[in-house]
């Protein structure tokens, strides 16, 4: 565009004005953004990360209790932490077909053919009791929806026998020995 006052101002120096304009707003964000940052390494206390799982921690307390069982050695010898840890696995996998309390009526056992088991009624199609239930999480009923659960570790896998035992009034009478026997054999991996 020509210049309308010939004389009054120079484009070249109008052009130096408006560049020194920009450097210094460059230079302003620029430290603008350096002390912002030096605020939030140096100054700002932080967000106390450990606060917020400590509280978590306290509200996983209060809906259940952890046991420990991997100090068991011999998970097939009746244990009540045994039964508790299985009831927890209990809930977590197979509630959802065989139901909260075992008695074959979970909402996605429902259009199964066959039906998801009542454990606390039985029958048995592997024998039941620990060696037969075990034989049954480790292979699963092919070809039903009771899957072979041989993934979860051998402890696991005890403590859902244990877990079944104690609410099940098909109860099957084993020899302590015999369990003990299986446990460690082929078929206890
Ligand atoms: C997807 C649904 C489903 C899930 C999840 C499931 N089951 Fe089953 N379960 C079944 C069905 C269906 C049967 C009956 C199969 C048959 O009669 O052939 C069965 C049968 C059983 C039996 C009877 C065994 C026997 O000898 O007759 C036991 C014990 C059992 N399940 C335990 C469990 C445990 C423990 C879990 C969790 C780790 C579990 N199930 C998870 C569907 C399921």
């Amino acid at each position: 565009m020509p210049d309308t006052k010939p004389g009054s101002n120079q484009p070249s120096s109008e052009q130096d004005q408006y560049n020194r304009g920009g450097l210094i707003a460059f230079l302003f964000s620029f430290i603008f953004v350096l002390l912002f940052f030096g605020y939030v390494a140096f100054i700002h206390p932080g967000v106390d990360l450990k606060e917020n799982l400590q509280v978590a921690q306290k509200m996983s307390a209060m809906v259940e209790t952890e046991v420990d069982v991997s100090k068991i050695s011999e998970p097939w010898v009746p244990n009540k932490d045994m039964v508790a840890h299985g009831k927890k696995l209990f809930a977590q996998n197979c509630a959802t077909c065989h139901g909260n309390e075992g008695k074959g009526d979970g909402p996605a056992g429902q259009a199964l053919n066959p039906k998801p088991r009542n454990l606390v009624e039985g029958p048995w199609k592997k024998g039941g009791g620990y060696t037969g239930w075990y034989t049954v999480l480790t292979e699963g009923l092919p070809p039903s929806a009771m899957v072979a659960w041989a993934f979860l570790k051998p402890v696991d896998r005890w403590a859902l026998v244990q877990f079944i035992d104690s609410i099940t009034k098909a109860k099957v009478n084993e020899d302590a020995a015999k369990i003990a026997e299986f446990a460690k054999g082929p078929k206890g991996k």
